[in-house]
């Protein structure tokens, strides 16, 4: 059944920053609740963490391109030599709480990241530097609105960020999802909000850990998240409820 633990809902419009305002910029989210012991809110600065910590994180959204060296070598956002910043690019930054199931929504209804190239990358850390592998989330076709994205840590460090998929599993079936690449269960941009259609296109990203934290505790949230459904958690939170689950009454 599903975990009796405490979820925490983080809502951040897409923020305008560059790389080095990142190091001015304090992430909120993550500490309340108490047993904070992270003081690093920077998402390009190393960390180890324990349970109860919060941790924040970066996702820039850019095009695919602009998150590669020389269209070979993908690095952290937080690299200046890939010059996000110089590029048509957004940062949101988050600060979920280590080992809680988080729901992070990203409103749609001013950012729609087509705009922004289209695609996202989910990253942390500098000498230890993880980011994920670029996420199609739209074009003028079609948008992916629902990710889950697990962080994994060894002894408290992240190791890893990738983006857990379920080959569609989740929209099978249903006729206002087109299946992306036998992977992403997409809706047609034109039928959101805003681009002609009346679709809340927000975008959700189930956030899961795996792993150990510095103390070796082991991190369970990704044994919880595998036995949900992609798209079970939507139904938990009210607020996102009307807008998200409502739209498409028969699929959730
Ligand atoms: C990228 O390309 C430039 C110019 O072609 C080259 O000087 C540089 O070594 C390359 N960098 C990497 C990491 O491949
Ligand atoms: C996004 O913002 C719009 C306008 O403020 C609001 O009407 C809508 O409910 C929001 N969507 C979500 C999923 O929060
Ligand atoms: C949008 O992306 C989808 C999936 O990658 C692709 O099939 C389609 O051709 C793209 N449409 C445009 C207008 O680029």
């Amino acid at each position: 059944m599903f975990p009796s633990k405490t979820l925490t809902l983080l809502v951040f419009s897409a923020l305008t920053l560059t790389i080095t305002s990142f190091h001015k910029t304090v992430a909120i989210g993550g500490d309340g609740g108490g047993g904070n012991t992270n003081n690093i809110y920077s998402p390009c600065s190393d960390t180890r963490i324990q349970r109860s910590d919060g941790f924040t994180f970066g996702i820039a959204f850019s095009s695919r391109p602009s998150f590669f060296l020389n269209q070979t070598v993908l690095l952290s956002p937080c690299d200046r030599r890939l010059s996000l910043a110089a590029m048509n690019s957004q940062f949101s930054l988050f600060r979920p709480k280590i080992d809680e199931i988080s729901l992070l929504s990203i409103n749609t209804s001013a950012f729609f990241p087509d705009n922004y190239g289209g695609y996202m990358v989910a990253f942390a850390g500098r000498k230890y530097a993880a980011r994920s592998i670029p996420a199609f989330i739209a074009n003028s076709t079609f948008i992916v609105t629902s990710f889950t994205l697990v962080m994994e840590f060894q002894k408290g460090r992240l190791q890893n960020l990738y983006w857990k998929r379920d080959g569609c599993a989740s929209c099978k079936g249903n006729q206002n999802f087109v299946c992306l690449n036998k992977q992403d269960c997409a809706i047609r941009t034109p039928s959101c909000k805003g681009r002609g259609g009346s679709v809340d296109c927000s975008l959700g990203i189930q956030l899961a850990f795996s792993g150990t934290d510095k103390h070796l505790a082991v991190l369970n949230s990704w044994y919880e998240v595998e036995n949900l459904k992609q798209y079970s958690l939507y139904g938990l939170y009210s607020n996102l409820k009307s807008s998200l689950t409502n739209q498409f009454n028969n699929f959730f």
